[in-house]
């Protein structure tokens, strides 16, 4: 008797990825960023370079990427740049534990180069997830590449710093890099007004001023 023709029997098949969890918390974020090999810059660094500071600050400064001291230390706002950020802290009446500072990207770029375009976008998100877990009341853009991951604008920060535009709610202050202060100095009255603008923000949306934008959840 003729058998009918076997079915050739197929391997099952193979079960959906599983979507990676999103870390919960900063501290996870920051063990995910630890070790991260998503773009070159893991080949050159020493140390990933996360943020320091409070979880509940009411600001975050963001900077563009760790120099050579900062990736030695792990620490970011370390260097000539950080001394002169600890200054303009000091004189709007804030240590740095009491703020939160980050950066674009979280590895140096090799001899301290801009983060190139796919670097910037590969990290980027890291900083989003931060900011939305902290949350703060004000942003700080510190320079170019703060500006660009921020609000999407690539003209010259000249052109974009003196007004106060929005990330998700909230409010950023569009700034000079401290690094350049330390190029030209003539410059420093631009950091004064700046910080004058976050000052008042920061007045405005104080729990308990009933006429605080305070940013909303979402
Ligand atoms: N410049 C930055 O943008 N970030 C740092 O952490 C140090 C210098």
């Amino acid at each position: 008797v003729a058998r009918p023709p076997q079915r050739p029997v197929l391997p099952p098949p193979a079960p959906p990825p599983v979507p990676e969890a999103r870390p919960v918390d900063l501290d996870g974020l920051a063990a995910r960023v630890r070790d991260c090999r998503r773009c070159k810059l893991c080949l050159t660094r020493t140390n990933t370079v996360f943020g320091v500071g409070s979880p509940r600050a009411p600001v975050v400064f963001v900077g563009e990427g760790p120099g050579e001291e900062e990736d030695r230390r792990g620490e970011p706002f370390v260097g000539p740049a950080g001394r002169l950020l600890d200054r303009m802290l000091f004189s709007i009446g804030f240590t740095r534990d009491q703020v939160y500072i980050a950066n674009v990207v979280k590895c140096r770029p090799p001899g301290n180069r801009n983060p190139d375009p796919d670097e910037v976008a590969t990290c980027q998100g890291y900083l989003f997830d931060q900011l939305t877990m902290i949350r703060p009341r004000v942003l700080f853009a510190l320079g170019r590449f703060a500006i660009i991951s921020l609000l999407g604008r690539t003209d010259a920060v000249g052109r974009v710093r003196g007004r106060v535009y929005e990330w998700r709610g909230i409010p950023v202050v569009a700034s000079y890099h401290p690094a350049f202060y330390l190029r030209q100095p003539g410059f420093k009255k631009a950091a004064w007004q700046d910080l004058l603008t976050l000052k008042k923000l920061l007045d405005q949306a104080a729990p308990g001023n009933q006429a605080a934008p305070g940013p909303t959840a979402s």
